[in-house]
């Protein structure tokens, strides 16, 4: 039985908390959290042991250490849980700082420690089903994906001000997305974007509405939009053109049930957002990071691929600046 201790008890780490319940191999043995009753809250419904973050890294009765505790803290306790011989899964991005990030490679490496980054999108059943029959070949070569993607309302302006903007926070799914679909690095990056949802994310310095667009050295082209909003839910759509045919992902709704009217056809809206939309894929990000180490097995996403995606959203953040495309990779 793998004894997983969770660093962070809130949004996300219930969301993984749930995920290990449901998985036989594997327990919540400790949980730790900046604030005890939040802590306090999540060990009663996992029955596990409350511990300060330092104990909890420590602890022989932890063997993994799943790390959902805001963005800034990553790096250092990362640097903790590798030293501490604890296999780690990530979330998202893994620091705001491509620079840091290398540190943090380095450091895995060295000590050789287990470690996912924890883009769950790949997880998702649609996504991968898409990105495996591209990989069969059902399409031929990628020329073209299209990923649109879209909150269904924005974050509040103090979580904008920590987030490192929209491209480090938000596309850096995108930006991964990307990555996985075209089968190849992009080599350059150009990005544009606006405040057009709320004007105080603009004061706050960041972007609510932005489009990139990818292209890989063999001339493969990714376009990506992003919204702080849309009215009709969770926009989660992707589209990838080949040389044999094209597949696509819709949403997914909140039900399936249409009806037609004298006015026209009308269908649910999209499910809300992340923890509906992604259920099954964080589910299945989970049993990936478990068996890959009961199985003794490398996994993925990497931290390298951690990396990749923070490469590309620092050059879509400077191409904004520049006002023109950006040469990565
Ligand atoms: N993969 C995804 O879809 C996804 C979704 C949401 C959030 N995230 C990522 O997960 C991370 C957490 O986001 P969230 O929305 O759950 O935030 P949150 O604020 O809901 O929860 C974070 C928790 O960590 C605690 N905390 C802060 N510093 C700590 C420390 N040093 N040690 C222990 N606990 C500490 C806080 O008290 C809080 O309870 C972020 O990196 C975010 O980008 C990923």
């Amino acid at each position: 039985m793998l004894k997983i201790g969770l660093l962070g008890c809130g949004r996300i780490g219930q969301v993984h908390a749930r995920s290990i319940a449901q998985i036989d191999k594997a327990r919540v043995s400790a949980v730790a959290d900046a604030v005890p009753d939040a802590a306090k809250a999540l060990a009663k419904t996992t029955g596990s042991e409350v511990m300060s973050p330092e104990a909890l890294i420590t602890s022989p009765d932890v063997d993994a250490i799943v790390i959902g505790t805001p963005t800034d803290t990553h790096y250092d306790l990362i640097h903790s849980a590798a030293r501490a011989g604890k296999a780690i899964f990530c979330e998202k991005p893994v620091d705001l700082s491509a620079d840091r990030i290398q540190d943090c490679l380095k450091l895995i490496q060295d000590t050789n420690t287990p470690f996912l980054t924890a883009f769950n999108r790949r997880f998702d059943p649609n996504f991968a089903n898409l990105q495996s029959r591209i990989a069969a070949g059902d399409i031929g070569e990628v020329e073209i994906v299209t990923i649109l993607s879209r909150d269904p309302s924005p974050p509040t302006i103090s979580y904008i001000k920590s987030s490192g903007g929209l491209f480090r926070d938000m596309m850096i799914h995108d930006l991964d997305m990307a990555r996985f679909l075209l089968g190849e690095e992009p080599v350059s990056v150009y990005a544009v974007g606006s405040s057009l949802v709320d004007p105080d994310i603009g004061r706050a310095g960041d972007v609510d509405t932005a489009a990139v667009t990818l292209t890989t050295a063999s001339g493969k082209i990714c376009q990506i939009s992003n919204s702080r909003r849309a009215s009709f839910g969770y926009d989660q759509r992707v589209e990838v053109h080949g040389s044999k045919g094209m597949l696509r992902a819709d949403n997914m709704l909140e039900n399936t049930v249409e009806i037609a009217t004298e006015t026209g056809f009308r269908k649910a809206p999209a499910q809300h957002f992340f923890l509906e939309r992604y259920e099954a894929a964080y589910r299945a990000e989970m049993v990936h990071f478990v068996q890959a180490l009961v199985e003794n097995v490398p996994m993925s996403p990497s931290i390298t691929d951690g990396l990749n995606a923070q490469i590309l959203a620092d050059g879509a953040a400077r191409s904004l600046e520049l006002g023109r495309p950006i040469s990565v990779g």
